[in-house]
């Protein structure tokens, strides 16, 4: 008997269902004899012994289905080793429902922090094989993950209605697009768009560069400008705070996020009217695109293959169109940010796109 723990942590994205689909149709293709035990909402699951029994049956029609079947919440890393309010050790229970069920192997399928936690319990001796989820993209490790893609078309379509009505009017448009601590979505989003300025995290703006790229707009004859602006865009000023300093200085700004933040600045030096566009988690909502359903699927079925070689403490990941496997222990713990000098930022910048930074 095969027995495997499954669970998606962290929040979602999608094409999770369509990754878990592959896995245990993988799995089932070459073994009859499988328990698949689903733990749900996450680490939780795991924790609190929370699990429902699943057959492949369970795991049929879901290709295209958003969402994930076994709920998914986000545990803290930092909060592992802390007890919960009841003084129970999270650490030990986790594996104490994993050795309690006499599981083989826990296949996960989170983003940055549930890589973390992965790795732990990699370490703590659990066979653990993971698939890289998120729509922010932002996992080392790996050329793409999962709910990118689908992302991005959102962020995209997004953009692309808000270019209709600018078009109408004489107005900055700013679209707030996921992502606090990379711009993967909002890069792409943006060039995807037609967006005329793209704000990332990873490229502290100068807001009077911002203005100009607005006015040169202006002088030229075109009506509007659009701002695709990641929620983690940051001033080249704040840039130089501390955390501490910065958490602070936000507090007493109190905007609701960082576009109207960047909308008030913009205000304060055109005489240009500003509106904002926050898709949120939309991003994250709907079916899976075509490219992620490829993806899932395939990761799914690689990891399939790797539970069935009994190789585990790896994530399966694509790179240069292939899919492999890496280490844990190097994927743990380590984002993917964009670099401000790559190809992309550089063949942006020469079709007119402005960074916000010179
Ligand atoms: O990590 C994915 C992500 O969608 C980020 O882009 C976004 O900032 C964050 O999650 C939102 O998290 P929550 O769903 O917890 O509000």
């Amino acid at each position: 008997m095969l027995r495997i723990g499954m669970l998606t942590s962290g929040g979602d994205c999608q094409a999770l269902n369509a990754a878990m689909r592959g896995v245990v149709k993988g799995i089932c293709s070459k073994r009859d004899d499988v328990e698949i035990y689903g733990f749900q909402e996450g680490y939780k699951g795991l924790i609190y012994s929370n699990f429902k029994m699943l057959t492949s049956r369970d795991f049929s029609g879901i290709l295209t289905i958003g969402g994930t079947i076994l709920g998914t919440s986000r545990q803290p890393f930092k909060l592992m080793r802390v007890p919960d309010e009841n003084g129970l050790d999270k650490v030990e229970a986790m594996k104490h429902t994993y050795h309690k069920l006499n599981l083989d192997c826990l296949v996960v399928l989170g983003g940055n922090g549930t890589h973390k936690t992965a790795n732990m319990l990699r370490e703590e001796g659990l066979n653990v094989i993971t698939l890289p989820k998120t729509i922010d993209n932002d996992l080392w490790g790996t050329d793409m993950t999962f709910g990118f893609q689908s992302a991005v078309d959102i962020a995209t379509d997004t953009i692309d209605r808000i270019h209709t009505t600018a078009t109408s009017h004489s107005r900055v448009f700013i679209i707030e697009v996921m992502g606090h601590k990379v711009g993967w979505v909002t890069l792409h989003a943006g060039i995807a768009g037609g967006a005329d300025i793209i704000l990332l995290p990873e490229i502290p703006y100068d807001i009077d560069v911002v203005v100009e790229a607005i006015n040169k707009r202006k002088a030229a004859g075109k009506k509007f400008t659009i701002i695709a602006v990641a929620e983690g865009a940051i001033s080249r000023e704040d840039a130089k705070l501390s955390k501490k300093e910065l958490k602070e200085k936000k507090a007493k700004q109190k905007y609701p996020s960082v576009a109207y933040e960047i909308s008030e600045r913009i205000q304060k030096k055109t005489d240009q009217e500003v509106r904002i566009t926050v898709p949120g988690h939309t991003q994250r909502g709907g079916s899976p695109c075509a490219y992620d359903r490829v993806l899932a699927t395939r990761l799914g079925a690689a990891a399939a293959e790797a539970i069935l070689d009994g190789d585990f403490g790896c994530m399966v990941a694509v790179k240069n169109r292939d899919i492999v496997r890496v280490p844990l222990s190097e994927v743990a713990g380590k984002l993917k940010y964009v670099d401000p000098e790559s190809d992309i930022v550089r063949e942006a910048k020469m079709t007119g796109i402005s960074f916000g930074d010179k």
